[in-house]
């Protein structure tokens, strides 16, 4: 077991998980935990940078955790934890925030972009740092793999960055962790936006009804030169097809003759798609409401994830003071 290599990932809880989680991480995170020996952050402090109210933050890590469950995480292979929970994190951002200049976080295209976003006028000391607390956070537990979407990938550059500066400095310890991109990254949101995304308001939750998924994707954007049943769609720019792809692949063909000829109307077309997602989904539906009505089994999970993180987190510290001749 221990010959097996280390993926760190982790997610910030921002509430239940939508349909671009499930296909953009979490697919991707269940289909590596038996070749890798992985472990799951929760990064309630990260939640910090773009929302001060903690108030939610304990409430959102768990239905996330039910959440990763659901999709087919196994506590027993891949410990699953709370950043906040370890207080390691804190003690190797600290040192590792030295090894880095101000300038170089100033550059981080990732948290350009998140400022323009949310339209942030005055970025904090934390926010700033958030790469260095991410560098911490995978450097802990010696992560040799990320699993990440396109917008992280300049996150783990800093945290190789940084793991280059410390070898060097006081000693080898640290690997230079590379990121696992996914193939299918990326599901459009329901307004027809490249990216399902909780702040532009276009999601489908894991959790969704059947009704509430058949009232979403009734209101889903297509193309807008299809108006009426008989009107030849284009496919390629619609988001319900590339639904058809990840959720019905036995039909698409049949779905993009009707679409391109006319035969096939978007209200049929959208139904039958509504239908695949619920199917799709329902058996991890079915383990949500397992999680959701047994929640002890939920807290003995976290604590127990917690607890094997505790262990490797206080080893690599150790293991940091020494090289530093600390203590
Ligand atoms: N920054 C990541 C995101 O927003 C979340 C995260 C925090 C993370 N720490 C991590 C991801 C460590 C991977 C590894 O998606």
């Amino acid at each position: 077991m221990s010959k097996k290599k280390r993926i760190l990932s982790g997610m910030r809880p921002t509430g239940k998980l939508h349909l671009g989680h499930l296909v953009g991480a979490l697919e991707n995170w269940v289909k590596l935990q038996d070749e890798y020996q992985n472990f799951h952050l929760i990064a309630d402090y990260h939640a910090l940078t773009t929302d001060l109210d903690s108030n939610s933050i304990y409430q959102n890590s768990i239905e996330m955790l039910i959440d990763w469950l659901a999709a087919g995480l196994d506590p027993e292979k891949s410990p699953m934890f709370r950043q906040s929970q370890i207080k390691e994190h804190c003690e190797l951002h600290l040192i590792f925030s030295m090894l880095i200049t101000s300038a170089r976080l100033e550059r981080n295209p990732t948290l350009k972009d998140q400022i323009r976003d949310l339209n942030i006028e005055n970025v904090t000391y934390g926010h700033l740092g958030y790469p260095v607390l991410q560098a911490a956070d995978i450097l802990l537990y010696k992560g040799e793999y990320v699993p990440v979407g396109e917008d992280q990938v300049p996150h783990i550059e800093i945290t190789r960055e940084i793991a280059r500066r410390f070898n060097q400095q006081y000693g080898n310890l640290f690997p230079e962790p590379e990121p696992l991109l996914t193939k299918f990254a990326r599901l459009p949101g329901l307004d027809g936006n490249q990216k399902m995304s909780k702040s532009a308001g276009n999601t489908i939750l894991m959790s969704d009804d059947s009704q509430t998924i058949k009232n979403k994707l009734r209101g889903a954007v297509t193309d807008p030169q299809k108006i009426r049943k008989g009107d030849p769609g284009r496919p390629e720019i619609c988001l319900v097809y590339t639904y058809h792809q990840k959720f019905n692949p036995e039909e698409t063909q049949n779905i993009e003759e009707g679409c391109r000829s006319g035969a096939l109307g978007c209200v049929e077309c959208k139904l039958k798609c509504s239908e695949k997602i619920i199917s799709y989904l329902s058996p991890i539906q079915e383990k949500r409401k397992y999680f959701e009505n047994n929640p002890d089994i939920v807290l003995d999970i976290l604590r127990d994830g917690e607890l094997k993180a505790h262990q490797i987190a206080t080893q690599t510290m150790s293991e940091v003071h020494s090289l530093m001749k600390f203590g």
